[in-house]
């Protein structure tokens, strides 16, 4: 038994207040409502504005889960992002959102394992605590997929869309926080989501970008066969490691990449709707940011209470594949303060 455990003290989200919807895609490419509804279960997503970055947007979440634990920047030990839309190829994100939070000479590290990111990372601050090596680790997921999007590319474009989501880590004595976890890659599919140029194999020639070559591009078909093989084969294996069953989970909180993966997975696990958190309807397809975006809903909209079992489970591009049970401390703080803003404080698209 680990004598050093790594509990959620504090969670945080951002979603940018422009809500795109499926009308207002379908005014821009040959696409409708009723299609990627019942495709993908998505009604609406935000587009970051034109002065929000993905930094920007780590800031706000990291932020609201600092505040939340008590914990000032200074006194962090280690910032983690996870993010496949960096502001930049280099510098790495991570040290741009601690220089601004001011966690002056704090160790940042950016994590890049596509929609998988957030819970890589987790799973990264919680070995770094149970090492005894940090105290204190921000851990943010946050995307801004909106600016890759090409309106001629419609089976991608209408999936993705833009936030951020944080958790603050912390040592402990008490047993909790990530008690198992499965990460897993398998590079062969590595064309299945793809930016083709950009980086170094395919620089961003003027030639690359008339092809459009610098968006994402899917294989959607070929990404859901696998993700519904996956999903269930992680979370078995982490429940595994825990010691634990399907039973024993209060909230399965999967990667928000389509309604009909997510309801596969439940129904293979044998996990009822009501334990699963989904807002992929809400917010589309956040990468990385989906699982700390629904996370930090469910803490917030009192879903889960202290002393609860998690099941996280994300997989993407890579491809990669990740799950983790998380046991949330008894002596959390009361939840359900929401701050969520209500659908119709949201700005609609100008
Ligand atoms: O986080 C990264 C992980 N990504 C995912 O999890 C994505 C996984 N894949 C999916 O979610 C689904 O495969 C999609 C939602 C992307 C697509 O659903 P599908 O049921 O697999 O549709 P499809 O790709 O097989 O396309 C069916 C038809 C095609 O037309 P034809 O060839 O049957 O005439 C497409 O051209 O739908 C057409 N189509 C569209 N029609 C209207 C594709 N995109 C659109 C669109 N609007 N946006």
């Amino acid at each position: 038994m680990p004598s050093r455990y790594a509990s959620i003290t504090g969670w945080g989200h951002y979603a940018p207040p422009t809500v795109v919807t499926n009308d207002d895609l379908a005014q821009k490419m040959d696409t409708s409502d009723e299609w990627i509804r019942s495709r993908s279960g998505i009604r609406e997503r935000r587009f970051a504005g034109e002065d929000e970055t993905t930094a920007t947007m780590s800031v706000a979440s990291g932020r609201e889960a600092l505040e939340r634990a008590g914990v000032e920047p200074r006194e962090l030990d280690l910032i983690l992002v996870a993010t496949s839309s960096p502001d930049y190829l280099t510098p790495p994100v991570s040290s741009q959102v601690q220089a601004m939070l001011g966690a002056e000479g704090v160790g940042a590290m950016q994590i890049t394992v596509g929609c998988t990111g957030f819970v890589y990372a987790l799973v990264t601050a919680q070995q770094f605590i149970q090492a005894g090596t940090c105290d204190t680790i921000l851990v943010v997921g946050t995307e801004l997929i909106s600016r890759w999007l090409s309106y001629d590319n419609r089976s991608t474009a209408v999936l993705f869309g833009d936030g951020s989501g944080a958790v603050v880590v912390q040592a402990t004595d008490e047993p909790c926080g990530v008690v198992g976890h499965v990460l897993g890659s398998d590079g062969a599919g590595a064309e299945h989501i793809i930016v083709p140029a950009g980086g170094v194999a395919q620089p961003a020639t003027h030639e690359a970008i008339d092809d459009d070559l610098i968006n994402v591009k899917m294989n959607g078909r070929e990404v859901f066969k696998f993700a519904t093989r996956i999903m269930g084969q992680a979370l078995d294996e982490a429940l595994d490691e825990a010691g634990m069953g399907v039973d024993d989970i209060d909230l399965f909180v999967p990667h928000q990449a389509n309604r009909r993966i997510i309801e596969y997975a439940a129904k293979e696990a044998g996990l009822p709707m009501e334990k699963v958190a989904v807002n992929v309807d809400r917010y589309g397809n956040t990468s990385a940011a989906s699982v700390p975006l629904a996370l930090a809903e469910a803490f917030d909209d009192g879903r889960v209470q202290p002393g609860d079992t998690l099941a996280l489970v994300a997989f993407g591009a890579g491809l990669t594949w990740a799950s983790a049970i998380v046991e949330l401390a008894a002596d959390l703080p009361a939840l359900g303060e929401r701050t969520t803003p209500p659908q119709d404080e949201a700005t609609p698209l100008p």
